[in-house]
């Protein structure tokens, strides 16, 4: 892993376990020519992993220092809130690696690190904003390969998936000494 850009460090995730893990997960899964989303890219990492496959990818991310670093790695990058601005049925396949710390109110910080970090009191803020969403933009037949991790409950974004109308399966897992992660993939 190395870093692209210093001067963007303490703004932009750094990458780390949890991306190498979906970046070999989305990079497996991917064949050429599909239409790839990395939601949050943070520094390009994940994104540029599943390009090297030969797919169509955009990045995206709402931190503008990383839209910024991630265009170093990765040709089409737009600053987004989630898929919010991307059309229905648009995309084959969409990775995310979310924040997902769980972070009590009063300890949240108003910077683009906290944001890169936090997933408020439960850790799923905005894994479940993500999910309500997510469906509408999937084409027939797409897959979401979501990291999951145990800090934040790994069978709550699972089921909470399937609220959304998906089936979770796990298809990779890790364990550290603070958390175990999981690659969800999620299909209708
Ligand atoms: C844990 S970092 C992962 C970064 C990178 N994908 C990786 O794996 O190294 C989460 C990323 O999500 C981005 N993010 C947080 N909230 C977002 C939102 N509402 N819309 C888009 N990106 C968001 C953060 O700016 C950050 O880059």
């Amino acid at each position: 892993v190395t870093w692209p850009n210093p001067t963007d460090v303490g703004e932009v995730y750094r990458p780390a376990e949890d991306s190498d893990l979906l970046a070999g997960v989305a990079a497996d899964r991917t064949s050429p020519g599909e239409r790839v989303l990395d939601v949050g890219t943070g520094s390009g990492y994940v994104a540029a992993a599943v390009a090297g496959t030969g797919a169509d990818v955009v990045a995206a991310d709402l931190n503008p220092h990383a839209c910024r670093a991630a265009r170093d790695r990765v040709e089409t990058v737009v600053r987004a809130d989630l898929v919010a601005p991307f059309r229905a049925e648009s995309l084959d396949r969409v990775t995310f690696n979310p924040p997902y710390l769980p972070t009590p109110t009063e300890e949240e910080r108003d910077d683009w690190m906290g944001r890169a970090l936090s997933g408020g009191p439960t850790g799923r803020a905005v894994i479940d904003r993500f999910l309500d969403d997510v469906g509408r933009v999937l084409a027939p037949g797409g897959e979401v390969l979501l990291l999951a991790s145990t800090l934040a409950g790994v069978d709550e974004v699972a089921s909470r998936a399937g609220e959304a109308g998906f089936s979770a399966v796990a298809v990779a897992e890790e364990s550290f000494p603070f958390e175990t992660l999981t690659v969800l993939a999620l299909v209708r």
